[in-house]
């Protein structure tokens, strides 16, 4: 794979942060370990902090060793930028991708000073994480302050979701298989289930989710990015993924909320626990939300979305589950597409239980990525770092996917801006139905 990559170094603004403990370096350590790409690959850390390297490698990580720098930097002084400058020009090599592990409001002031650096030639790319924006009018600030000084190609925007195994194969298993590509529309689905169910809780980042909340963290980015999978044009069979951004910006174009019904079909929940653990006695901020979308392509009308996230529940479970209609005839069937944990497609069919009476029974036939093939699922955060240095923008957010996002849940956030009843509590280790089936809290 090396020959044909660029040569890089890659430049991590904070590199002694949890975000590139937790995700970057392990990452970097299994590319490097499981491909040629190490001889190709420089890795720049920058630190506020006097550090060395050997303090934040871990054992695990511990091969990287040879390949990475510190620089020691403050991030606000624009004089550091010139410091960065030079050290950068003494490194031999075709790319550099900045990575900013650092907290969401640091990386735009980062972004202009390097700008303002001219560390923006085509030689450079931004490796941006989410958040991008908390509302339709902050993602448009960012939007632009960002193309100010970098093109839009040059910048990758990271929704770990679309990169990861099962969620590129939504793409590839619709575009593939002419039994469901030819009932994918509004004459033979029902409604469509989406789910994103965590076990965990908001794990000590009170501050980052008291400013987020689960519509932010998760609905804006990971779930309509699997709605518009699932409901945009499928690609071709060939596996060209080049057009996948224009295909699910189209989708999300056509997706809304019913405004008119949104006390009706959103729910607001929150763990019992929460606003203590944050230490907000009276915080409103969602740990659960459950929405219905629904789109204007005509492939798609009166075929409700129904999208659901939360944390502290009682499994780890993201699944699109496409509910297919019944006819006087015959039964509904479904067909599950399961991204985590147990990767796999499930479809539930109808059959004659054994017997004298002809009775129908519920069965299953389906495919799982651990039993059905030997290789290891790469982690998505390997796919979005070798897809950087590749220059492959097809798994990333482009911004005018983020706007349409926004765009989609801009009712919701004016709805709960206006509506001040708390949200409804639910007990950690609930399951999604008992989360919804529980009373709404009384009004305020
Ligand atoms: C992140 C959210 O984007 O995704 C976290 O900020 C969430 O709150 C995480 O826990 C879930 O990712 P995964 O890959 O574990 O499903």
């Amino acid at each position: 794979m090396s020959q044909s990559l660029p040569s890089t170094t890659l430049v991590v603004f904070g590199i002694s942060g949890d975000l590139s403990h937790r995700y970057l370096l392990p990452a970097l350590a299994e590319i490097c370990r499981s491909s040629d790409i190490k001889s190709r690959l420089m890795i720049l850390g920058l630190s506020r902090r006097q550090i060395a390297g050997a303090d934040i490698l871990t054992k695990t990580t511990a091969g990287l060793a040879s390949q990475l720098q510190i620089l020691q930097m403050d991030y606000e002084n624009p004089a550091e930028y010139q410091k960065l400058k030079t050290k950068l020009g003494q490194l031999d090599c075709d790319q550099i991708i900045f990575y900013f592990a650092v907290p969401p409001d640091a990386v735009l002031p980062i972004v202009q000073k390097l700008g303002e650096a001219r560390l923006n030639s085509s030689k450079y790319k931004l490796l941006m994480e989410k958040p991008f924006g908390a509302d339709l009018a902050s993602a448009k600030k960012l939007v632009a302050a960002a193309n100010r000084h970098f093109d839009e190609d040059q910048i990758y925007r990271i929704d770990h979701y679309l990169a990861k195994e099962m969620v590129q194969n939504v793409a590839v298993f619709l575009g593939s298989n002419a039994l469901f590509r030819h009932v994918w529309d509004n004459s033979f689905i029902d409604y469509v289930e989406i789910v994103v169910a965590e076990k965990i809780g908001v794990e000590g980042r009170a501050g980052f989710y008291e400013q987020t909340g689960a519509l932010r963290d998760i609905v804006q980015s990971h779930l309509l990015q699997l709605a518009a999978l699932t409901l945009m044009e499928p690609c071709p069979h060939d596996y060209d993924f080049s057009d996948l951004p224009q295909r699910r910006l189209a989708a999300l174009k056509q997706m809304s909320v019913d405004k008119r019904h949104l006390a009706q079909t959103l729910v607001r929940g929150q763990y019992r626990g929460y606003a203590k653990e944050v230490g907000n006695p009276s915080s409103l901020v969602e740990t659960f939300v459950a929405l219905r979308l629904e789109s204007a392509d005509p492939r798609w009308q009166n075929v409700p979305i129904y999208l659901a996230t939360g944390k502290k529940l009682d499994q780890k479970l993201t699944q699109i589950r496409v509910n297919f209609k019944k006819d006087s005839q015959s039964e509904a069937n479904r067909l599950t597409l399961r991204i985590q944990p147990r990767e796999g497609i499930e479809l539930e069919l109808w059959v004659k239980q054994p017997g004298y009476e002809r009775r129908l029974q519920k069965r299953s036939l389906s495919f799982n990525y651990e039993q059905d093939f030997e290789e290891r699922l790469p982690d998505a955060y390997e796919q979005v770092i070798v897809d950087a240095i590749r220059g492959s923008h097809s798994l990333f957010a482009g911004s005018q996917e983020v706007l349409e996002s926004w765009r989609i849940l801009q009712p919701v956030l004016d709805y709960w801006r206006r509506q001040t009843d708390a949200p409804r509590l639910y007990a950690p280790g609930s399951s999604v139905e008992q989360v919804l089936e529980s009373a709404p809290p009384p009004k305020s």
